[in-house]
């Protein structure tokens, strides 16, 4: 087998590009250790910056987003029992976030690129890069009948997640790596409960943070901060919306409609960034070269953003054969991935309970979101990079 560019990820980040070389004359397979309907079920956040609908709407995949997705003009940050208003329409004029969960922006790439007639081979197993410092690199892998195949390729695009083998076949001495860890995890639900507010609602208070989202008209997301070891057992369905209810509920009496859990998931927190995204022939994109924490939902924005660079450079070396842009790479990517670790971790130093005796973090958390919400320069700041900072930014 052979092929332009190998691609190890069926997420985001690698069908996204899959897509995106398809659309400039290049022709790749994406390789899934997944089946098909497990990546388009699997839940994640579900927020995409306007530069992101602009990409999936320009790339023709948009036309389900169009319909379908919520347009949100701004967000409220709650904190000592009121809401307080962050308006993008005033603050970023032209920009908003559409509400549209990930697995629907998966759904819409598979298809898409099923009906381009795009290779996309589910179920593999046992897969391992090779040559990534040669001009003849290649996959190995197990199909989904059991036999091992090798498909040669031009270039390799390690987008399959955190846990991968990409990033693992790069030498250790050749990555440098920078991480934080959060001392807590978000507990997520689904309820089949109408939104009750039309916008998100990220919430500070004593017990912790808590984040009102949605899916559909019918579908709520909410999450609360809980121990990073949280047994999911120890949460039956009434205590969840007891806490949920303690934290979100504000003084004029606003709280989350309940109704039926559908779905409920521990999401652990972590900042992580390798460098550079790139060793010889193979490209690191997404969640396989940099993981941000939930809050402020940047994680697929992140993947999109990676892979629309590499689409561009690839496309201009296939076009030119220049390399000028395949070696700016890494370099272009990490100027937005931590302007985006940055904000990441920003919003959740403000809104989370770090040490619950310490009295002096509680209240500098307050001045700050009193800040925010007061200071119009400061309101803006949160704006521009929730909405998304350019994507040449
Ligand atoms: N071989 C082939 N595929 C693999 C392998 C492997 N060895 N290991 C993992 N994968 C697949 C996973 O099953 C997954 O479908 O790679 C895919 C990676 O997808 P994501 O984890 O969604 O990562 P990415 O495309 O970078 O998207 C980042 O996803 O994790 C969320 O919040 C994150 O929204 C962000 C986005
Ligand atoms: C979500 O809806 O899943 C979501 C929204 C906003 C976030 C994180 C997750 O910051």
């Amino acid at each position: 087998m052979r092929t332009q560019v190998g691609i190890i990820g069926a997420g985001p980040a690698g069908l996204m590009l899959s897509h995106l070389l398809h659309l400039e004359g290049i022709e790749s397979v994406v390789l899934e250790t997944h089946t098909r309907r497990y990546v388009e079920e699997r839940v994640r956040a579900g927020v995409l910056e306007q530069g992101t609908v602009d990409l999936l709407v320009e790339s023709g995949v948009g036309a389900r987003l169009k319909k379908q997705g919520l347009v949100h003009h701004g967000i409220e940050l709650s904190f000592s029992g009121h809401r307080h208003r962050i308006d993008f329409q005033d603050l970023t004029p032209g920009r908003s976030v559409t509400v549209y969960a990930q697995q629907e922006v998966i759904k819409d790439l598979i298809q898409a690129r099923l009906d381009a007639g795009g290779q996309i081979h589910f179920e593999v197993s046992d897969v391992s890069p090779h040559g990534l410092d040669t001009s003849t690199p290649s996959i190995r892998f197990r199909n989904n009948s059991g036999d091992m195949q090798e498909l040669k390729c031009d270039f390799l695009a390690g987008c399959d997640g955190s846990h991968g083998i990409s990033r693992a076949s790069i030498p250790e001495d050749a990555l440098r790596v920078f991480e934080r860890a959060y001392p807590f995890a978000w507990l997520g639900i689904l309820a089949e409960a109408p939104p009750v507010s039309d916008e998100l609602i990220y919430t500070y208070h004593e017990r912790g943070f808590a984040l009102f989202s949605m899916r559909s008209p019918k579908i709520t997301r909410l999450y609360l901060q809980c121990a990073p070891d949280e047994d999911i057992a120890q949460w039956p369905d009434a205590r969840i919306w007891e806490e949920l209810c303690t934290r979100q509920t504000t003084s004029d009496g606003w709280r989350p409609a309940e109704g039926p859990i559908l779905q409920k998931g521990i999401t652990g927190m972590r900042s992580f960034v390798v460098e550079p995204m790139q060793y010889g022939r193979l490209f690191l994109a997404g969640d396989a070269a940099h993981i941000v924490p939930p809050t402020g939902a940047k994680g697929m924005n992140l993947a999109i953003a990676d892979v629309r660079v590499l689409a561009r450079a690839l496309a201009e070396f296939y076009a030119s054969g220049r390399r000028e842009l395949l070696n700016e790479y890494s370099a272009t990517c990490l100027r937005r991935v931590w302007k985006v670790q940055r904000f990441s971790w920003w919003m959740t130093s403000m809104l989370h309970r770090f040490d619950s005796t310490d009295g002096f973090e509680h209240r500098r958390q307050l001045a700050e979101l009193d800040y925010v919400t007061g200071s119009r320069a400061a309101s803006t700041s949160l704006a521009e990079n929730y909405v998304g900072l350019s994507m040449d930014s």
